[in-house]
């Protein structure tokens, strides 16, 4: 596709949810490898009531070049079409049990489902592959459930064949077993397994509700599994069902590579949830795991100082690590760090650096929190025109702008020692270099 096109096409689609530079960042992180870009869920009832926003939501995507791999359910259809016809069905431990005449109405249900959506995908020009029943090797491992496969093995050949030729795969949630007997799959184990095997940047779960809410009915935006999951799973207003998803979502996370996320959000906002920073509905990561060092080995040193570096767009001078009153924060990621110095009684907050890539995950709150819990008196400096200072305002108890500098404080009240520090933060040297 042509890229001066492509660009007007994003920026149309995406004026006025965010900066051109944010989109970019995104644009370049999902389009860095072909096929690993996104697993994303459609629920069945998507299917029944938001079909049209599914519908653009991917068609956009397709535009701008991404290749998502769709897998969907369609179990509220198959509880209609049973009921229609008169046969009856129940669940077991939430598996609904699938005998011969059961599975018959799925398989048509789920080919139709498939259907509505490569139809209302090949109508807004893209190239919508369906993908039903030779993708997934299951075992029937209870026999109480009927046909319902257990995924033992994933092909994912055809899939990226697919992608690799320009299209879009859509999984329907249908699998078979070693003597070629069609069986029944949950859609969200499918998304499991398929996330397994292609290991992508981001697992989406496209859904009517669009996220996880808090007690107060807010969209709770970000969840770290490391900090959050325990206290969320003890919650009694968790619905039960967000329970079993977190569970499951704890569990992808586990298999998939550190950077990749899950998000939960619904047709319309998936591209807010993905191009910008703030993100439109809950946003899954495994969690950051933020240690502590007094001293620090040479790649250690190494590390910091690209973050730093990268961070501040300057060059750190030489002897930075040289004064040894530092203590140093590291994501285990690599990618954030704040340096607090002990040269006076009160610590000096001397650097706090996110990469840009690791913006909008909640990994600089997470930093934040961590130095916090440890000081509670701390000040610190940032350049006035510094993007991050409203940020600041708003955690600071207090600050003071100069020339060239803003002065901010937490848990400082005696106006000796406040004075002292203000004094102190303006007259440090430049530790940063700009060409
Ligand atoms: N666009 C980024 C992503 O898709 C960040 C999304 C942030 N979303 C949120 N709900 N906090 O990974």
């Amino acid at each position: 596709m042509n890229k001066s096109y492509k660009k007007d096409t994003i920026l149309k689609l995406l004026s006025g949810m965010s900066s051109e530079k944010e989109i970019r960042k995104y644009l370049n992180r999902f389009s860095s490898d072909d096929y690993r870009f996104a697993v994303i869920k459609v629920g069945g009832a998507v299917i029944q009531n938001d079909l049209d926003n599914l519908v653009s939501s991917l068609a956009f995507l397709n535009e701008v070049g991404l290749k998502p791999i769709i897998v969907h359910g369609g179990g509220p259809k198959l509880s209609e079409e049973l009921k229609r016809k008169n046969i009856s069905f129940f669940f077991k431990d939430g598996q609904r049990v699938t005998s011969k005449e059961v599975l018959d109405v799925a398989f048509e249900v789920f080919s139709g489902e498939n259907k509505k959506i490569i139809s209302a995908l090949i109508d807004k020009g893209v190239n919508a592959i369906p993908v039903i029943g030779n993708l997934f090797k299951c075992n029937i491992d209870n026999k109480e459930l009927g046909f319902v496969g257990e995924i033992k093995e994933t092909n994912s050949d055809e899939i990226k064949e697919i992608i690799n030729s320009g299209g879009i795969p859509v999984v329907a949630p249908v699998g078979h077993t070693e003597d070629k007997q069609l069986v029944n799959i949950n859609g969200d184990k499918a998304t499991l397994a398929l996330a397994q095997e292609i290991t992508p940047d981001k697992v989406i779960f496209l859904s009517e509700i669009g996220g996880i809410f808090d007690e107060t009915n807010k969209l709770i935006s970000n969840i770290n599994i490391k900090d959050d999951y325990d206290r969320l799973m003890n919650k009694d207003w968790l619905h039960s069902g967000m329970k079993l998803k977190l569970q499951q979502i704890k569990l992808l996370l586990d298999i998939l590579p550190s950077h990749s996320s899950v998000s939960i959000t619904k047709p319309l906002h998936l591209n807010r949830e993905l191009f910008t920073d703030a993100g439109f509905g809950t946003l899954v990561k495994a969690g950051h795991q933020i240690d502590k060092y007094q001293n620090l080995d040479h790649e250690q040193e190494t590390i910091i100082t690209s973050i730093l570096e990268s961070s501040f767009k300057g060059k750190l001078i030489n002897r930075y690590f040289e004064n040894n009153k530092k203590e140093f924060y590291l994501s285990s990621c690599n990618r954030a760090s704040i340096v607090i110095s002990h040269n006076q009684n009160i610590a000096y907050m001397d650097k706090f650096a996110v990469i840009n890539s690791a913006r909008g995950e909640g990994l600089g709150n997470a930093m934040w929190n961590k130095m916090l819990s440890d000081h509670k008196q701390v000040f610190w400096r940032s350049r006035t025109n510094n993007a991050i200072n409203n940020f600041y305002k708003d955690v600071c108890d207090g600050f003071q702008k100069y020339d060239e500098w803003s002065i901010f404080w937490i848990g400082i009240n005696d106006l000796n020692k406040l004075t002292k520090c203000i004094d102190y933060a303006v007259k440090q040297p430049a530790t940063i270099n700009y060409e």
